[in-house]
């Protein structure tokens, strides 16, 4: 295939970013997206050009850090993660534009590398369990019935990737958020911090300065982990309890 990519170029966090145009030939249907940037890379390279920066991992849809806007759309015409994205889901001589997540909590690092620090302080924030750790315990030591598993399961598949956030017109992290509260808040093991976990956190998404969450539902259509939009009103539910449990 033969494409034409517009792509976000960005010198630092101060410099001005703009698209540029690069004519890309030779593309195989077989291959992933970022092995379609590596081959761009290759070849701005041996042209003695700066290569395009982008956050990727494990390339195996697990990690979260491969971050692109393509076409508009967070990670893609697909719903699965731009690692997981094959170039045949594109035509031949097709113009493809390529920028980083937009939300004014990630800020542009470099060309398409985001700075997503501020779901590690929202994580930091509550994210975890107080429980002690040493030898796994006995897996049927502690009984968690069979709906309260599939629902932190479901919430647990969230791998922070921050597409909810930038398919939202708000710049909200609420999806992103909740995954997390409830997929903790559900089980035995996550119940000491129930209250102060759901107040802590949704204090410092707000301090973090994502916007305010108007139920849109673009985040749980981009989620490429399938979290349900559900998830927003469960921990709604969970904030309201708390706000009535604690008193700060
Ligand atoms: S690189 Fe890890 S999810 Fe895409």
């Amino acid at each position: 295939m033969k494409l034409t990519l517009r792509v976000w170029r960005q010198k630092n966090p101060d410099a001005p970013g703009a698209m540029a145009t690069y004519e890309l030939d030779g593309v195989s249907q077989d291959m992933s997206f970022l092995e379609m940037l590596d081959v761009l890379n290759e070849e701005l390279i041996v042209k003695g050009d700066e290569p395009v920066a982008f956050d990727h991992d494990c390339r195996e849809g697990i990690c979260g850090a491969c971050s692109l806007v393509i076409n508009g759309d967070a990670h893609g015409p697909e719903r699965t993660t731009t690692c997981q994205l094959h170039m045949r889901s594109f035509q031949d001589g097709d113009t493809i534009d390529i920028e980083p997540w937009r939300a004014s909590a990630f800020p542009v690092i470099k060309d398409l590398v985001v700075d997503r620090s501020a779901f590690d302080r929202v994580i930091q924030a509550g994210g975890y369990i107080t429980a002690p750790t040493g030898a796994a315990p006995e897996a049927h030591a502690t009984p968690v019935p069979k709906a309260d598993a599939d629902f932190a399961f479901e919430h647990a598949e969230c791998i922070g990737c921050g597409a909810c956030v930038a398919a939202c017109p708000n710049g909200a992290a609420m999806l992103f958020t909740s995954a997390k509260v409830n997929h903790l808040n559900v089980l035995p093991q996550g119940s000491p911090e129930r209250e102060t976990r759901v107040l802590d956190m949704v204090a410092q998404m707000d301090a973090e300065g994502f916007g305010g969450c108007t139920l849109t539902g673009e985040c749980a259509t981009a989620c490429p982990k399938g979290i349900p939009l559900f998830s927003i009103t469960a921990m709604n539910k969970e904030w309201l309890r708390a706000t009535r449990k604690v008193k700060r």
